[in-house]
């Protein structure tokens, strides 16, 4: 009864842990979970205001498919003042959220078998929404060496006559790895020899950066631009998960296909989160610079703290809120009931079940070395964290 289209994907691994963890809780156990995708701080005051504004003052309608235009001319302002880049107000798409930019996109520009370059660990989305688009993803594999980012050279190797696209994601969920300037131009060097090849640059993490200013590949390339599909949002920047609001900025055909989809499917995102997203693009970025220094503290902590436990090594991200040690020492080992751990599935689901600390395996993000921890937790429960995956891993032996 269901299409081939649905059975050829996997539902979201990661979702496999949080339901267990949430289950443990119910059953009364202590559970310390470093598995959220999202920031643990509440939406700014001056964003819900305006969105309590905006129902007080009665935009409770449908808006412009593609959003309100008010709103894309914001998103053209940002781009300009924050990374000097031109876009005008029909390129740029507004959606409900990053996710369906990008599921959209992909169905607008992917044929069946187009490949799809996505270099791991990635984000556990991209691969599936490739399928789901009938294109083909294709994983690169990036080193720890590298903290997991591709090099020109391994982008040049796989290439194929029907590469139709490469995924980048910098600041980067799961690693939180950011691709400096130099890494961006040595990749659209390529790039250049392949005038067919899109980009699909996924900034949602751009505001969560430690180190200098967020950069992307349009910037640092604008020749590549018409083939840049810029994506990114509120979420993640703003705090604004639940709010469900995200864009694309890009070619004109391209914005124009997904707004001929999205006018079939969604219609545009939500009135209300419309006019928070002007408040949070119009407002200060205050809120978001108290969030990425505590980010910043926490980020210090759990990354020395990791370098400290025997067998682990955690190179320092950039950005987001997610720190990717090599555990690769403790596969092949044994738990104290015995049970053997050869994958990072088995060692995530150990934490869980005998140490209460819920983490989200590498497997889910192509790389099974790792492991993902989301610090978008208090510096408490990162300490306990700590303590238990030592404890936790201090109790396996080597089998
Ligand atoms: C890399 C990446 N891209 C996109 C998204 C989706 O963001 P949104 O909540 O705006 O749909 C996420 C959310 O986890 C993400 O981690």
């Amino acid at each position: 009864m269901i299409a081939q289209r649905v059975q050829a994907i996997a539902p979201s691994e990661t979702l496999k842990i949080s339901g267990r963890a949430k289950e443990l809780q119910r059953e009364g156990k202590s559970i310390i979970s470093l598995s959220a995708g999202e920031p643990d701080f509440k939406t700014p005051d001056n964003i819900c205001e305006a969105a309590i504004q905006a129902i007080r003052d009665g935009h409770h309608g449908y808006t412009v498919n593609t959003g309100n235009p008010e709103l894309r001319e914001a998103v053209c302002e940002k781009l300009k003042k924050e990374n000097n880049l031109d876009y005008t107000a029909d390129q740029v798409i507004l959606s409900n959220g990053a996710k369906q930019s990008i599921g959209f996109s992909l169905f607008a520009t992917l044929n069946p078998g187009d490949e799809v370059l996505i270099p791991a660990p990635y984000w556990v989305s991209y691969p599936e929404m490739v399928k789901l688009a009938e294109g083909k993803p294709v994983v690169v594999q990036t080193a720890f060496e590298n903290d997991y980012k591709l090099t020109a050279d391994q982008l040049r190797d796989a290439i194929t006559g029907k590469t139709k696209m490469l995924i980048l994601c910098s600041p980067s969920n799961p690693t939180g790895s950011c691709y400096s300037a130099d890494e961006l131009k040595a990749l659209a060097e390529v790039l250049r020899d392949y005038p067919d090849i899109m980009v699909l640059s996924d900034e949602i993490y751009e505001y969560i950066v430690f180190e200098g200013d967020h950069v992307g590949i349009a910037q640092v390339a604008p020749d590549l631009k018409d083939r840049i599909l810029l994506i990114n949002g509120f979420s993640k920047g703003f705090a604004m998960t639940g709010w469900r609001l995200g864009y694309l900025a890009g070619p004109t055909d391209v914005v124009k296909a997904v707004a001929k989809i999205q006018s079939q499917e969604t219609s545009g995102p939500s009135s209300i989160s419309q006019k928070a997203g002007e408040a949070a693009y119009l407002g200060s970025r205050d809120s978001v610079r108290e969030m990425v220094k505590a980010f910043r503290e926490r980020r210090d902590y759990l990354v020395d703290a990791l370098n400290n436990i025997e067998g682990v090594r955690c190179f320092n991200p950039g950005g987001a809120f997610y720190a990717f040690p090599d555990i690769s020492s403790y596969l092949n080992s044994v738990t104290p009931s015995g049970n053997k751990i050869t994958n990072s599935t088995d060692l995530c689901l150990f934490l869980l079940e005998e140490r209460g600390l819920a983490t989200v395996p590498g497997d889910a993000f192509g790389e099974p070395r790792g492991i993902r921890l989301s610090y978008a937790a208090s510096m408490d429960h990162l300490k306990e964290a700590i303590k238990r995956l030592r404890e936790g891993l201090e109790a396996l032996k080597k089998s």
